[in-house]
């Protein structure tokens, strides 16, 4: 196929991927969306192969079969509560896989020297693809709680990432001018960007965890597109550039829910600096039956999901009693908080998938005006996002963090297993609240008990 013909299907690649990005910005088009960017990626993939420069296909079948059934049962398997890990295990394989582009690049197939645009391109597809290998390893380690997930911050931390960084430099400017596989300055480069991926992990922690993903995932776009240079792709250029990009916007957004400058996030540490004021008080447990019998009497009430909606798998049984209460003459609402749960999106996903009304998902900032008007508020496995101590205890951990405020409601129960604390493992305040009544026990059995309770 000619060059000219496979850049026009790349080009229609490139628009389909566009247009199922756009419609991943809602969840009614999200499926679509998603479906319209990998049928542009089997497009990208299958014209490529075309390309007259490959003659023996056997190891790109091979490479194929065990990529494509290791993903296909990766995500089969995986659990709602576990697509963080995972989706930090893609963005490390984006990552060597562009370093090994990168490395690749430099058996120049047409035997001619390589060019100083090209080596550059090169240190930049293995620097970057290097450091997103290696910190999306710590990131998977940490969010998978396979290894300590808290902030590691010691003294010269800033000045031995510095040196790195400055080595790393001074390697690539010595690769620029003499590009060779065996060369130190090579070596050096890949060694140093895995050590610098997870130097830049380490100070992350906790709370932070869903903005080092998105970052990760920007990385592993910025390699891929530095690698796209490299092999001279335009669609590798392309895509990489649209991972990198929207991964930053995300990053932005998460920042933004957080109340957090990036530098913040990415420098000091979450909680590494401040401890919250203890808390203490009187909590007031109450029983299904109680429950229901004030949710009865209600004219609104608004759900508050959190990441223990997805553990227990309530969502179905939470959208069955928003229906119940409607059939009540009751307003339901479902507050979402940017980051409730562990991933972006993550209680969209699950709201949707119980087929609960789009137009009853009320954003944060929408919600909290009204909820003084709320007569119930009910919080169902969400603990940091309800946090008033973000609010009003400036030695809190999670101080500044915008949550829902659930507390203003008239009254609010608080659905979970224990007085555990949540991702951040900072207490909470709320628990002890005049009109907080804790009803313990797992949040789809809860639920179930009050839905039994309207039936009857
Ligand atoms: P968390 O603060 O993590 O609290 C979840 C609560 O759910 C826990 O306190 C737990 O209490 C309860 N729970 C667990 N299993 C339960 C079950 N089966 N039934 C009832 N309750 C259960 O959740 P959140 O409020 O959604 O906040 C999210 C946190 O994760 C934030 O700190 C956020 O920054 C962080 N994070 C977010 C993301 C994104 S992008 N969303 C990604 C990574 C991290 P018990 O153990 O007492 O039941």
């Amino acid at each position: 196929m000619s060059v000219q013909a496979v850049n026009l299907i790349y080009i229609i690649s490139a628009a389909l991927f566009i247009f199922g990005l756009k419609q991943l910005g809602s969840p009614a088009t999200a499926v679509r969306g998603n479906m319209l960017s990998a049928i542009a990626m089997v497009i990208a993939i299958v014209v490529t192969l075309f390309n007259e420069q490959i003659g023996d296909y056997k190891w790109i079948i091979l490479g194929c079969l065990i990529g494509g059934g290791v993903g296909a049962v990766a995500a089969k398997k995986v659990e709602m509560t576990s697509m963080p890990e995972m989706v930090a295990l893609f963005n490390g394989s984006g990552g060597i896989a562009s370093l090994l582009v990168g490395w690749a690049a430099l058996y120049d197939l047409s035997g001619g020297p390589i060019s100083g645009f090209t080596a550059f391109t090169i240190f930049l597809s293995v620097l970057i693809g290097g450091m997103t290998f290696s910190g999306s390893l710590l990131a998977y380690g940490k969010l998978s709680e396979k290894i300590d997930s808290a902030a590691k911050v010691f003294n010269a931390q800033r000045l031995v990432n510095g040196a790195i960084l400055a080595t790393i430099v001074l390697a690539g400017i010595m690769f620029c001018f003499n590009p060779s596989t065996t060369s130190f300055a090579f070596i050096l480069i890949i060694v140093l960007s895995l050590v610098f991926g997870v130097m830049a992990v380490l100070p992350i922690g906790g709370a932070d965890m869903p903005v080092v993903i998105s970052l990760l995932n920007s990385y592993s776009g910025l390699a891929a597109c530095a690698a796209g240079f490299a092999i001279d792709n335009n669609i590798l250029i392309v895509a990489g550039s649209l991972v990198g990009a929207s991964g930053i916007i995300l990053t932005n957004i998460m920042c933004k829910a957080m109340n957090r400058s990036l530098a913040n996030v990415l420098f000091s540490g979450f909680g590494a600096t401040k401890t919250a004021t203890k808390v203490e008080g009187e909590v007031k447990p109450i029983v299904g039956e109680d429950a229901y019998l004030i949710l009865e009497a209600a004219s609104s009430v608004t759900f508050v999901p959190g990441y223990g909606m997805a553990v227990a798998q309530a969502q179905h049984v939470v959208r069955e009693l928003g229906e119940l209460l409607e059939g009540n003459g009751c307003e339901v609402t479902y507050a979402i908080h940017p980051v409730a749960g562990r991933m972006p999106g993550h209680m969209n996903v699950l709201l949707a998938e119980a087929n609960v009304p789009y137009d009853q998902l009320i954003e944060m900032d929408d919600i909290n005006p009204r909820m003084e008007s709320v007569d119930v508020a009910v919080v169902i496995g969400a603990n940091d996002v309800v946090n008033p101590a973000a609010r009003e205890d400036e030695n809190s951990p999670i101080y500044g963090m915008p949550i829902i405020d659930v507390d203003k409601a008239q009254t609010v129960f608080v659905l979970k297993r224990s007085m555990g604390s949540g991702f951040s493992g900072v207490d909470n305040p709320l628990f002890f609240g005049d009109n907080t009544r804790m009803l313990f026990g797992d949040a789809k059995e809860s639920i179930s008990g009050i839905v039994a309770e309207f039936k009857n």
